[in-house]
């Protein structure tokens, strides 16, 4: 049986995190340095991720350590885990665009990466937070996805679903792993984050209409716009993650997500408000956007009962005042 640290904060002091230059891992390293966090180890490919989302820690420059790499293609990562006392393995092939365009490649990083990962955390004994997904519930008919419903993904002629396939396959290595007693892992399944420094370049819907909005172009509603979706606000994400490694809770899946929903159509509209922008709402099917290959849940709502009893947090913002805060930032960022 692997030895448990118990002293709750102490865990995250020297911290790995895989895909720390992308948005959700940019942010997370803010967070842990603001917690006292004494070195965090940052491995980073920069396929998807940007060096520039690491400035605001300039001056906490000597607390991190950035390497420029494919996960797959580190010659020496047991060494380099050495001494760490926990692993976030954000890094991954992401993004409906990304995956439509880069199929191979984004089921290779993420599958033969998070194996690695995974080894390398074994050897060092080092715990894992992985992040799923909400896609690995595909189509599912359910009123709320609980962690136990049940997955309807596929056929996998519709190559949109090889990423929950691959994300699925992450979440199978890591719980035989903790079953045989060799791993201390977290699964997490996002559904839908947004804040700063997440880019539109790979199909996400909020910084993609914002951008156009605040150019007063046209915004380009996928199907008929009646499909809904959840938000959850990064800042909840994070601060999930490190509630749910201080305290340890291994060899759980945890759903992180909101359960206010909106439509599509209604989001380019708040969109189009809040930004005082002339953009006209423009519809065209998923198949003219992303081929036959393509299909869309027209609901992604989660169960967050089990996060929020788990840590005692709540999400703590709605849809209108994360869409303003996008607009803030894109104004200063673009
Ligand atoms: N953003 C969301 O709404 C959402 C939803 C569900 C799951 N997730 C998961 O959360 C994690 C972070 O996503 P994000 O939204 O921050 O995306 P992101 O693209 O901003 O971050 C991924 C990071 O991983 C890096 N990367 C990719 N392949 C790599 C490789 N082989 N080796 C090293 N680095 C590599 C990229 O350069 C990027 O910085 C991903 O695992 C993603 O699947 C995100």
């Amino acid at each position: 049986m692997l030895s448990l640290n118990m002293n709750m904060k102490n865990n995250l002091k020297k911290v790995v995190i895989t895909g720390g230059a992308g948005f959700i891992g940019s942010n997370l390293a803010k967070k842990l340095i603001h917690e006292g966090a004494e070195n965090i180890l940052i491995i980073d490919d920069l396929s998807t991720g940007k060096i520039e989302n690491l400035d605001e820690l300039k001056s906490e420059s000597s607390k991190i350590e950035f390497i420029e790499s494919r996960i797959e293609d580190l010659q020496n990562l047991n060494n380099l885990l050495s001494g760490y006392d926990f692993c976030f393995h954000l890094a991954a092939g992401v993004g409906v665009q990304y995956i439509m365009d880069n199929v191979s490649k984004a089921l290779l990083t993420n599958i033969e990466g998070t194996h690695i990962m995974i080894e390398a955390c074994k050897e060092n004994n080092l715990p894992i937070l992985i992040t799923s997904t909400s896609e690995v519930y595909g189509v599912s008919n359910d009123e709320v996805w609980t962690e136990n419903t049940k997955s309807l993904i596929g056929p996998p002629t519709k190559l949109r679903w090889s990423y929950a396939a691959s994300k699925l396959i992450d979440e199978f290595l890591v719980l035989s792993e903790f079953n045989d007693g060799n791993l201390n892992p977290i699964v997490v399944r996002l559904f839908n984050i947004i804040g700063p420094n997440q880019v539109s370049d790979y199909g996400m819907v909020v910084p993609k209409f914002v951008e156009a909005a605040l150019k007063n172009e046209d915004l380009i509603v996928h199907g008929e716009g009646s499909q809904t979706r959840s938000f959850t606000w990064v800042h909840d994400v994070i601060e999930y993650f490190y509630l749910l490694a201080s305290k340890q809770l291994y060899g759980e899946i945890f759903n992180i997500g909101q359960t206010e929903e909106i439509s599509i159509n209604d989001l380019a509209k708040l969109v189009i408000k809040l930004s005082d922008s002339k953009s006209q709402i423009i519809y065209k099917s998923h198949e003219e956007v992303y081929g036959t290959k393509f299909e869309d849940p027209m609901r992604r709502t989660p169960s967050i009962e089990k996060i929020v009893k788990a840590t005692g947090y709540e999400p703590s913002m709605e849809i209108p005042q994360m869409v303003e805060e996008i607009i803030k930032y894109k104004k200063l960022n673009s």
